[in-house]
Formats: C-alpha cells, sequence, structure tokens
C-alpha cells in the first residue's frame, strides 16, 4: 500500500476517488490527524495530513510516532512524504521540487525511536542511506512521464522549529553540507525506517532560507503560501504519476 503524508500546504489530495476517513488509535496517542484512504488513479493509497487537519499542529509538537505507526497498521509499506524547505544551496530556488537522498538531523527532545526499551526492545538500525533509492526513483520517474521538472538528490537538514533559523545556523548548515532545510523529516525517516517501511521525501523549495539569496535580510514570511500552493499543483500530478506507477 502507497502512503503520503502532506505537510504545509497540503492537507488532502484533490484527485482521490472514494475517500474514507479512518480513525485510528496507536499504542503511541493519537496521529495529527484521521487518516483518509482512497484511490488514486487506480491505486489504493491512505493519506495523512502531517499538521492537523486544519494545520496546527506544530512541528516539535507533531506525534511522529502515532502518525508512522497509524500508517503501517494500515499496511502502508513505501511512503511519500511531502515537506516544504527553505533552500541554502543558491540554485534552489522557491518553487523547485526535490526528492533529497541524505540527512542531517539538528531536531532535539522529540519522541524519535519506537525501539526505546518501552513498548519495543532496543534495537539499532541502520540509517546510511536515510531514504529510499526504490520510492526516490519513482518519484523521478513519475516527475519525468508528467514532464514536472524534479531535482535529483540533496541534502535534507531537519531544524526544531517552528522559528526559522539565524543567518549564522543557515551558514553552518551549508558548511555542514545541507542544500534545504525543513522541521519535519526528522524522526518521520528514522521511524519509518524501524517499521521497515521504504520512505522518501518530496520536497518543494518555498523560500531562500535565512540569509540566502532574497533573503540576505530577512526570510519575507508572507511569500511562502503562495510559493507553496502553487507548487502543490505540480507535487499533486507527481503523486498522481506514482500511485499510476504503482498499481501496474
Ligand atoms: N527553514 C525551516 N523550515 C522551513 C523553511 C525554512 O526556511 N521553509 C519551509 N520550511
Amino acid at each position: 500500500m502507497l502512503g503520503i503524508i502532506g505537510g504545509s500546504s497540503l492537507n488532502r489530495i484533490p484527485d482521490l476517488v472514494n475517500p474514507r476517513r479512518v480513525s485510528v488509535t496507536t499504542p503511541y496517542g493519537e496521529p495529527s490527524a484521521a487518516l483518509t484512504a482512497g484511490s488514486l488513479h487506480g491505486t489504493e493509497v491512505v493519506f495523512l495530513a502531517r499538521h492537523g487537519d486544519s494545520h496546527t499542529v506544530a512541528p516539535h509538537r507533531i506525534n511522529y510516532r502515532a502518525n508512522i505507526w497509524a500508517l503501517h497498521a494500515q499496511g502502508v509499506r513505501a511512503l511519500v512524504a511531502v515537506a516544504t524547505v527553505g533552500g541554502i544551496r543558491d540554485d534552489l530556488v522557491p518553487g523547485t521540487l526535490l526528492t533529497p537522498d541524505q540527512i542531517i538531523d539538528y531536531t532535539h527532545s522529540r519522541e524519535s525511536t519506537f525501539f526505546d526499551g518501552g513498548l519495543q526492545p532496543l534495537q539499532h538500525i541502520d540509517f546510511t542511506r536515510p531514504l529510499s533509492a526504490a520510492v526516490r526513483r519513482r518519484l523521478m520517474q513519475a516527475g519525468a512521464a508528467a514532464g514536472v521538472a524534479m531535482r535529483d538528490g540533496g541534502v535534507y537538514g531537519a531544524t526544531q522549529g517552528p522559528r526559522l533559523e539565524s543567518a549564522a545556523e543557515i551558514e553552518r548548515m551549508a558548511r555542514d553540507g545541507a542544500d534545504v532545510v525543513g522541521m519535519t523529516a526528522m524522526p518521520e525517516a528514522a521511524l519509518a525506517r524501524e517499521l521497515d517501511m521504504d520512505y522518501a521525501l518530496l520536497c518543494v523549495v518555498v523560500n531562500a532560507a535565512a540569509g540566502r539569496g532574497a533573503n540576505a535580510d530577512g526570510v519575507a514570511i508572507e511569500t511562502i503560501k503562495a510559493v507553496a500552493e502553487a507548487a502543490m499543483l505540480k507535487v499533486n500530478v507527481v503523486l498522481a504519476g506514482m500511485a499510476e506507477q504503482h498499481g501496474r
């Protein structure tokens, strides 16, 4: 089963046929919202709005464990997580779509594992390649087939939020090798890996990161929403193509 997690500006999949709301409780508490199951171009998909149905759950307050557990319990084994990001690298301008291949985690104080010796025994997982090459390839193919330009690869730096970063924090991230910055891929990606799900990110650059390019003196927050909403039209085309392939 294909799962889709929607981020800011994507709290539903408009093309979903026969949508059904599925409320799930998990040993880790409540997910951000009820899941929505339905058919997307002939493939059964399950959708979850990461920040809740009306975008009320802050990145550091998301119950990532409940979200990933709920999707897994519905049979999801391949997962596309849509996330808006700031562009650190100069060529990753607002409106760019990319599927990163690496992650650096700068978050803290989040419940970030199932394997903490509580409900599940302590266990270490391999995270050398944190994002699924197979799902990333399928995203790239869906983009190419639909004529939607997408960048293949890149390093996603996950920050705590909800505030944006200082210019010096972004400078440090650039030195670390981060290409984009967002607030939600961790611990989401690691939890998916713990449950053996194939997880990849579909990122939308919605602003130049703090201190970069047009945002040298401050991030123009008021421009972000319009950029995100316009880009989600392209995201929906890629997701539809991905679902179509998945059904074949
Ligand atoms: N920083 C962190 N997260 C983000 C940004 C940003 O500039 N833009 C969108 N999500």
